[in-house]
């Protein structure tokens, strides 16, 4: 049975390098149950996608996707697929973008806190992860990530059925009772009844939310006044599932790999993202996808007789496919191909359908823009903290399959990149003009007052704001028997929702505290002063991760007098230099901050 397995998937990309090198970059095979023409010629690719595309449906490829995925977008054939991309249409619209921009945004802060300083993990199941978050939050409205584990595993079992179902007993094999075949129905029994169930729960409240699952369910088709069948809808968002958080995942993982291997390219990156200078980073994100597309290999079957181009003849019944991945590295439109060079995109644009990571024509990718929105999110967020490691550069390979992850995982750590605001950064955020000091920090003795000072304000912060104060905690170096601070109180309010500024503002005002900055890139961060109190009131919401940190910082340092030592030493190092800001002398504490922070976590789950 073995030897009928037709198609070495993972030395695929190799046979379509030697076979372009020697016969051209238009090359017809066949099997003995089927003829393929590959194409890597970027006007022919156009002739595919748009020019003649009513001559193709899609290929072979796509009847076992349509396993897991029905009649979805991705597989489905015209009229269904013309009625249906109308439909679905309107949850990519540009103001829906930016809704979930916001989701996407949290998720990707909320990992970024997760992460360990110096802690290897695994950033493909990591990417995954996050992704998987992402699209069930955007797509359902809820974070029904308890999904995940059979969305991960029916994903990957239908990828390993992938090579047999591309041979004349696939079909036949995948309703056999292999123990392998049993698993993947099994795992999209439960992903369906995970997602008829959401459906019925949707149905009930669909028309108050904004999420792409209850837009189809609100959904009438404008032609055809026609209302999708449950079946159908799930098959859309069991498509919007999958294509939408695989791909994505894959680009993140690939990006982390190139920023890893290319340190010049991460440190320029990080400091377009503190600037606020969006260009780069959408250079390196269409840098990664020419290099690593994650749609690798796309293909089409012809419905009758086609001549490409007036001159490439294809009967009818042949596959015909072609690779961005191969096209992406053709040294004649892309010089040194295997340079990741995100500078190159400010040079000529290659010509048409040169560049395709997200195909083109009717079948054009409908998350387009969802994907490069949330890849620059999630970049943007992990740049700011982190720059990363990679353990075994050299054991990192592709896994061309359906899509191109990498094989087996891809071990990273992320050391913390020092914090640098710049002075636009702490404008930008400052009501009114930031304080500047451009001097030293003056650090006095521990001054057992205050502590007093802090009880007497959290009574006045819990008198004015009653059960809208969840909680109010002494932080800070002022919360450290026995170490030197600068002499100003850190206190912690943790209220519902920080943004929700009508909450809790006014009230505090009215006893005398300030708005002094507003953060709503970082956790949605508030901060207040006093005139007649020297005093630092910082406001979160719930459950954010970065109360934790602050809290676990100050437990560590009461309790370790190593840490207590250390930082002392730091901070009184650092306050020798000359800093404009408070901020910058804030920033430069932040690696032994997150070495201190690394320890503490380690000993609390060794406890
Ligand atoms: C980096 C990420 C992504 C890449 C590289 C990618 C790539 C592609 C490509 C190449 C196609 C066309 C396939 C063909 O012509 O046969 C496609 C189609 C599709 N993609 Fe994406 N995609 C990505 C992200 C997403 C996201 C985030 C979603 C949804 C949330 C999505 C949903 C779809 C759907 C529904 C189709 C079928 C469109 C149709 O035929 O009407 N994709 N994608």
């Amino acid at each position: 049975m073995r030897r009928l397995l037709p198609v070495p998937f993972a030395r695929f990309p190799v046979f379509l390098r030697d076979i372009t090198a020697q016969y051209g970059n238009v090359v017809a095979f066949a099997l003995p149950w089927r003829s393929y023409v590959f194409i890597n010629e970027p006007a022919l690719v156009k002739e595919i996608l748009v020019t003649q595309q009513h001559a193709f449906s899609k290929s072979l490829g796509t009847r076992v996707l349509r396993l897991l995925l029905g009649q979805g977008l991705l597989t489905s054939e015209d009229p269904l697929h013309r009625q249906m991309r109308r439909i679905v249409q309107p949850a990519f619209h540009r103001e829906r973008i930016a809704e979930y921009a916001a989701i996407m945004e949290r998720d990707a802060l909320d990992f970024a806190d997760t992460l360990k300083a110096g802690e290897t993990f695994d950033a493909h199941a990591a990417m995954r992860a996050l992704t998987l978050r992402i699209a069930t939050e955007t797509l359902f409205g809820s974070d029904e990530s308890y999904s995940a584990h059979f969305v991960g595993d029916a994903l990957r079992l239908m990828m390993g059925e992938f090579p047999w179902m591309l041979t004349p007993i696939g079909s036949l094999r995948s309703r056999l009772p292999f123990r392998k075949t049993r698993r993947f129905w099994k795992a999209r029994a439960t992903l369906d009844s995970i997602i008829f169930d959401l459906i019925a729960r949707r149905q009930k409240d669909a028309i108050a939310r904004t999420d792409a699952l209850s837009l189809l369910l609100n959904a009438r088709d404008a032609e055809a006044g026609h209302r999708p069948s449950d079946e159908q809808i799930r098959d859309e968002i069991m498509t919007l599932f999958i294509a939408g958080h695989e791909t994505t995942a894959n680009a993140l993982t690939w990006a982390l790999v190139l920023l890893a291997q290319n340190p010049e390219v991460d440190e320029r990156a990080a400091t377009a993202v503190r600037d606020g200078d969006r260009e780069y980073v959408t250079r390196i994100v269409k840098e990664v996808l020419r290099l690593y597309p994650p749609a690798w290999i796309i293909g089409r079957e012809t419905l009758r007789g086609v001549t490409l181009n007036g001159v490439v003849a294809i009967p009818a019944g042949t596959t015909v496919f072609f690779a961005p991945m191969m096209l992406h590295r053709r040294r004649d439109f892309f010089p040194d191909p295997d340079r990741f060079d995100p500078d190159r995109w400010l040079g000529p644009e290659p010509p048409q359908f040169a560049y395709v990571p997200f195909g083109g024509g009717a079948r054009r990718c409908i998350g387009e823009d969802f994907a490069l929105t949330e890849i620059a999110i999630v970049l943007k967020a992990l740049l700011l903290r982190f720059r990363f490691e990679l353990l075994d550069a050299a054991t990192i390979r592709t896994a061309p399959l359906v899509t191109l992850r990498p094989a087996g995982p891809v071990s990273i750590k992320g050391i913390v990149r020092s914090k640098v605001s710049t002075e636009e950064q702490i404008r930008a955020v400052t009501i009114g003009e930031p304080a500047v000091i451009d001097d030293r920090i003056k650090l006095v003795e521990y001054d057992p007052e205050w502590p007093r000072t802090f009880e007497r304000e959290a009574a006045r912060i819990r008198g004015v704001l009653g059960y809208r104060a969840l909680r109010v905690e002494h932080t800070g170096s002022t919360a450290v028997p026995g170490l030197v601070a600068k002499p100003i109180v850190d206190v912690l309010l943790e209220v519902r929702d920080s943004s929700d500024e009508a909450q809790y503002v006014p009230a505090l005002e009215s006893t005398g505290y300030v708005l002094h900055v507003r953060e709503p890139n970082w956790h949605q961060h508030r901060l207040f002063k006093r005139p007649d109190v020297e005093i630092n009131l910082h406001v979160f919401s719930r459950a954010c991760a970065e109360v934790q940190r602050m809290l676990l910082f100050r437990d560590r340092l009461r309790a370790d007098p190593g840490d207590h030592e250390l930082y002392a030493r730091s901070k009184q190092a650092l306050a020798q230099r000359r800093w404009k800001y408070v901020q910058n002398y804030a920033d430069a504490k932040g690696q032994v901050i997150e070495a201190i922070l690394a320890r503490a976590r380690t000993d609390s789950v060794q406890r």
